[in-house]
């Protein structure tokens, strides 16, 4: 059964550790996460971008296929179903849908109205037993075709909203989505104690995991991060596997044609990174 992330991010931060949220985008990269989080004993949540979920069908589609793996593959460690970067409509779609967690992107609108209507999903979504995640500051790169800018949150109102009583909080710190370009400046560490000192237990979320350095990722987390989100590390790692084996021509041998063995070599892939970064994160054997 699909759980809300609250417990989970709580005992991550307790813990000194992180939750990784990992997204999906089919039911290879679905069907390899969960039994990736099952091998290793560990908390995972599946985030779901808006397109992501209109390129899967629809979010009733992605619940079916959720909760059919949970079910059928027996995965016995706690799953949460997350909106990554929700809109205001879309946050009501996934609630219905029947999706454990959101996330509410207010970032782009005014404080005063970012802060109106987090209050609002605040309430409706504990009212049906979701987390919810806010943003403050949005975070840089390109997602779904939005490009933000990077900003560096403001800790004062970081703190304006965790009050709020929403579950855990994105904070833009330097991080952005997709690969670092290679003047990128890190991720501003001064901005996430300034931020954890008036959040306290709230647990802190960092986008754009992908390519951001080992020790960076520890010392983020030793600041109170205890959700990390990765997306396009799992795309780059599908993509060049199954780039070498169509290059080495295996699609032509046998039934090397078959989507089977076509695209069993990106899956193993998305398993090789879920798993390292898990283990980077410390969130192996915190299942139980
Ligand atoms: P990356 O694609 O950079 O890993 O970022 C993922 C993310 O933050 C999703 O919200």
């Amino acid at each position: 059964m699909l759980v809300s992330a609250t417990d989970m991010l709580r005992k991550a931060k307790a813990g000194h550790y992180a939750v990784g949220q990992f997204n999906i985008n089919n039911l290879e990269w679905t069907k390899t996460i969960l039994s990736t989080a099952k091998e290793l004993r560990s908390p995972v949540i599946l985030g779901v971008s808006e397109g992501a979920g209109k390129y899967m069908g629809g979010y009733d589609v992605v619940v079916g296929m959720v909760n059919g793996l949970l079910k059928d593959q027996n995965i016995d460690v706690p799953v949460s179903l997350h909106l990554d970067h929700g809109t205001y409509d879309h946050c009501y779609k996934c609630i219905d849908a029947g999706f454990s967690s959101i996330m509410f992107d207010g970032s782009h609108y005014s404080i005063e109205e970012n802060v109106q209507k987090t209050t609002e999903l605040v309430k409706v979504a504990h009212g049906k037993g979701l987390s919810i995640e806010a943003e403050v500051g949005s975070i840089g790169g390109e997602e779904d075709g939005v490009i933000g800018m990077g900003e560096v949150a403001d800790p004062d109102e970081c703190k304006q909203i965790a009050d709020l009583g929403v579950d855990f909080l994105a904070a833009g710190i330097g991080n952005i989505h997709g690969k670092y370009p290679a003047n990128w400046q890190g991720l501003s560490f001064e901005t996430l104690d300034a931020i954890q000192k008036l959040t306290g237990d709230l647990p802190l979320v960092l986008h754009g995991g992908t390519g951001i350095p080992a020790d960076m990722i520890k010392k983020a987390i030793d600041l109170g991060v205890s959700k990390i989100n990765v997306n396009t590390e799992c795309q780059l790692s599908f993509a060049a596997a199954t780039r070498k084996y169509i290059e080495e021509g295996k699609d032509l041998e046998g039934k090397g044609f078959d989507p089977r063995k076509l695209l069993a070599p990106g899956a193993q892939a998305i398993h090789d990174t879920v798993k390292e970064k898990m283990e980077l994160f410390g969130s192996v054997g915190k299942a139980d």
